[in-house]
């Protein structure tokens, strides 16, 4: 049987507001996701038993067995499809991926990494989200997108985003979607890479300690209606000015040099800056192409980073990528 390859963005959050944490340990958010152009591939193939191999600059970050997102969005693909109507019969029973070419069988994923790990991408989100569409494919399955992105939600808060793409507000855990009724402007991102990552978990608890100690008990959080209607109009300097991320001071607290990384994007002419998700990757939005060039090549010369990538969004959630392309 032929593998499945799915293409998968890593995502920004061009507003991230953060409430009070849950009995559940989880924040309430509103965050207004947007796909960026840095891909992982996933590459799913039976096998004769699950298991998972990463390659690529981060490959060494990624967590292997059941830690690995990908292999739990299989597990629970398989879960989900084993409570549907028919379903005995239509695998005949069988765990076998040997080539059999029926039911949910074993998979070998080999992930291709470029999105770095643990740095406010939603890398390991990516990878799960990859792996429930290339399974989809590969067993046929017929779940439609939001089937997928309701599996993904069980197994992490960014992974239905992930399957969806494009720029969509995110509520609730991050997993009840609505995609943005927005242009389709082209916006011109740099990436500033860290030298370090940031655990999810801590910068959340960051927040807290630093909301406890100024008394400052957040509400419910709300969507902010300027930087939406900057992007019902395309206009990319004032998206810039309305950027946000209630844990950006969670992470400066956890990692201080990112202070030095956004002052000098903004320096450099940066139309905004924020740091990405629970960072400490840093996203500089730049007017156009050409701008996000000279950027890129300042700020890498700048010393503020460990590396620099330029891309663009939003772009599509993840898609299978058509054999022989
Ligand atoms: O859902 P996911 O596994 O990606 O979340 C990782 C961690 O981030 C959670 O265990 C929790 O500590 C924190 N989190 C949160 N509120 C959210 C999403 C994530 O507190 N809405």
């Amino acid at each position: 049987m032929t593998p499945i390859t799915v293409r998968v963005p890593a995502k920004l959050n061009l507003q991230l507001a953060v409430g009070p944490p849950r009995a559940d340990g989880y924040h309430d958010l509103v965050t207004v996701f947007h796909a960026v152009s840095l891909y992982d591939e996933v590459t799913v193939c039976p096998a004769g038993r699950d298991g998972v191999t990463v390659t690529g600059e981060w490959a060494d970050r990624v967590p292997g067995g059941q830690d690995n997102l990908a292999l739990r969005a299989v597990a629970a693909l398989r879960a989900v499809l084993a409570g549907r109507p028919g379903a005995g019969s239509r695998s005949g029973g069988s765990r076998s991926g040997g080539g059999s070419g029926s039911g949910e069988g074993n998979v070998q994923i080999t992930i291709a990494k470029r999105i770095p790990v643990a740095a406010g991408l939603a890398g390991g989100s990516a990878d799960a989200a990859a792996a429930l569409v290339a399974c989809n494919e590969l067993w046929a399955s017929g779940l439609t997108q939001a089937e997928l992105g309701r599996v993904g939600a069980t197994v992490g808060s960014d992974v239905a985003f992930a399957v969806l793409g494009g720029t969509a507000v995110g509520r609730g855990r991050g997993e009840q979607l609505t995609p943005a009724l927005v242009p389709a402007t082209r916006y011109h991102w740099v990436l500033a890479f860290a030298d370090g990552q940031l655990p999810t978990p801590g910068v959340y608890a960051a927040l807290d300690r630093l909301r406890a100690a100024r008394d400052a008990q957040p509400g419910e959080p709300d969507l902010d209606a300027e930087l939406m209607s900057a992007l019902r109009c395309g206009d990319a300097a004032l998206v810039g000015k309305k950027l946000s991320n209630d844990l950006q001071p969670a992470a400066i607290s956890l990692f201080p040099a990112l202070r030095k990384t956004l002052a000098a994007g903004l320096e450099l002419g940066a139309l905004g800056a924020l740091v990405a998700g629970s960072g400490p990757t840093c996203a500089f939005l730049a007017p156009n192409a050409e701008r996000a060039l000279a950027l890129a090549v300042s700020l890498s010369g700048a010393g503020v980073c460990r590396s620099v990538a330029r891309v663009s969004g939003p772009v599509p959630g993840a898609a299978v990528v058509p054999a022989g392309s």
